[in-house]
């Protein structure tokens, strides 16, 4: 930790201890903190105070390069220059009210601004919010407040958050979902897990078999339904991107009970697919798109776009922390970025190069059965034997060690076995050789 910092924290804490080893903060986090996902047996503290485009520091001064992207909220690394001067220049402003309650400019031109790079043509409302959880629940109120339905379709495996009526979409492990009551009536349906596929079928030749019990799903169940919430690269579940036929089915069926589509893309959006939205890979019009991790460049911020009207009534939804000025300048700030930088384009390019070489190292191990992704949303699928396809936990979790502890690439999983690689829009061409070197060699080591 630089020495400006810790004087900084005995400055706020008077009397307090900083010591220097990981093992130390973590007993004290231990001690601190309510369990939530830390994975403190493989990843020491970070260096708050250091990290710097894609390069992650932790207390002892050990690099790795960082293909977490934050869990998708760093969407243009640690400390980007131009983000840090942006910033600069908005503390100059007097910092205002947030504007739920009261207009303010910055979120009105941010409004306006995802309204015009969201897919369609027709009148679209924004409603700004703190998390992705919640931006889901704006999609999902708006629909049961338009709708007078509260009927949803959500899939297996899908994940929407740890929130009310979020929590009832999501269907990713059962600790999410343990004793929780549900808030919602929910049709599950598979998602289409095409390495896996639930049918037996191949994606290429397939006939949709997913949509087709879809379908059957809402005879059963009741066709009154407000509203089919999906993500178009599921994330945590594993990475799949879904087949753009799928969703072209999906958009059919939402048409014919009459409710609305919502494209969650929490994690998948604003530029990680190589376009804006990733639903726009299937030439399809969602109803709403859910956005937040990398929207609010490291605060806490989401947005849900929808339709116009979004909700009935003044009042009928709120939340106090809607737009704070200063994020919402930020957020345009990032949006400018990634244009006039030409990052989408970036996205593309190293997308290819990724997942290129991430199929060269499947090539020479038995250990990784399936590579995917969609922009820099990638992930291998750890197995016992390519053959068998059978997924292989506790080597996914060496490997993952292997990778932090020996290798120096910080990266997280996805799914049961998969891990995940979510490297921030402006990773170069440099930088994505080294993290398939290291890579390599953590897959040569394990297996
Ligand atoms: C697709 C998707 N939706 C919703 C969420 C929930 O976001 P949050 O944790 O900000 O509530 C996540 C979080 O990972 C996500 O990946």
């Amino acid at each position: 930790m630089d020495r400006e910092s810790e004087e900084l924290l005995k400055e706020l804490c008077p009397g307090l201890e900083i010591p220097k080893s990981s093992k130390a903060w973590i007993t004290r986090s231990n001690k601190a903190l309510a369990k939530t996902t830390h994975t403190r047996d493989v990843y020491p503290v970070v260096d708050h105070t250091r990290g710097e485009g894609p390069w992650v520091y932790d207390l002892q001064g050990n690099q790795y390069i960082d293909v977490t992207a934050g869990v998708g909220v760093r969407a243009l690394g640690f400390r980007h220059p131009g983000i840090i001067d942006y910033e600069r220049r908005i503390q100059e402003f007097i910092r205002e009210v947030p504007g739920q309650d009261f207009d303010v400019i910055p979120q009105t031109i941010l409004a306006e601004r995802l309204a015009a790079i969201a897919p369609g043509t027709h009148e679209k409302k924004v409603f700004f919010t703190t998390s992705g959880g919640r931006a889901v629940e704006a999609a999902v109120k708006s629909l049961i407040d338009t709708k007078h339905r509260h009927r949803f379709v959500a899939f297996r495996p899908a994940f929407h958050g740890r929130t009310g009526y979020s929590l009832a979409l999501t269907a990713s492990k059962h600790v999410h979902k343990d004793f929780y009551p549900q808030g919602l009536d929910v049709v599950r349906s598979p998602y289409p897990y095409c390495y896996r596929c639930p049918f037996g079928q191949k994606e290429e030749e397939c006939d949709l078999e997913c949509a087709r019990y879809l379908r059957d799903s809402i005879q059963y169940e009741g066709t009154d339904i407000a509203g089919i919430v999906f993500e178009p690269i599921c994330g945590e579940g594993g990475i799949l991107p879904a087949p753009g036929k799928f969703v072209r089915e999906l958009r059919k069926i939402a048409d014919e009970v009459g409710a609305g589509l919502v494209s969650d893309e929490v994690q998948a959006g604003l530029g990680r697919s190589g376009l804006w939205w990733s639903i726009e890979h299937s030439n399809v019009v969602p109803d709403y798109i859910c956005s937040a991790k990398a929207l609010g460049v490291g605060f806490a911020f989401a947005a849900c776009i929808g339709p116009a009207p979004m909700y009935t009534d003044w009042g009928r939804h709120s939340e106090t922390f809607g737009a704070e000025p200063y994020v919402a300048l930020l957020s345009l700030a990032q949006l400018h970025i990634i244009v006039r930088d030409g990052l989408l384009e970036n996205v593309r390019n190293r997308s290819k190069q990724l997942l290129s070489g991430l199929r060269d190292i499947q090539g020479g191990s038995r250990i990784i059965g399936d590579v995917r992704g969609l922009g820099l949303m990638c992930a291998v699928e750890i197995v016992s034997s390519r053959d068998k396809m059978k997924e292989n936990i506790d080597l996914r979790n060496t490997l993952l060690n292997n990778c932090v502890k020996k290798h120096g690439l910080w990266i997280i999983g996805a799914g049961r076995n998969c891990l995940r690689f979510l490297p921030s829009l402006n990773i170069t061409a440099e930088q994505i050789d080294i993290i398939l070197e290291r890579f390599g060699n953590a897959v040569k080591d394990t297996g």
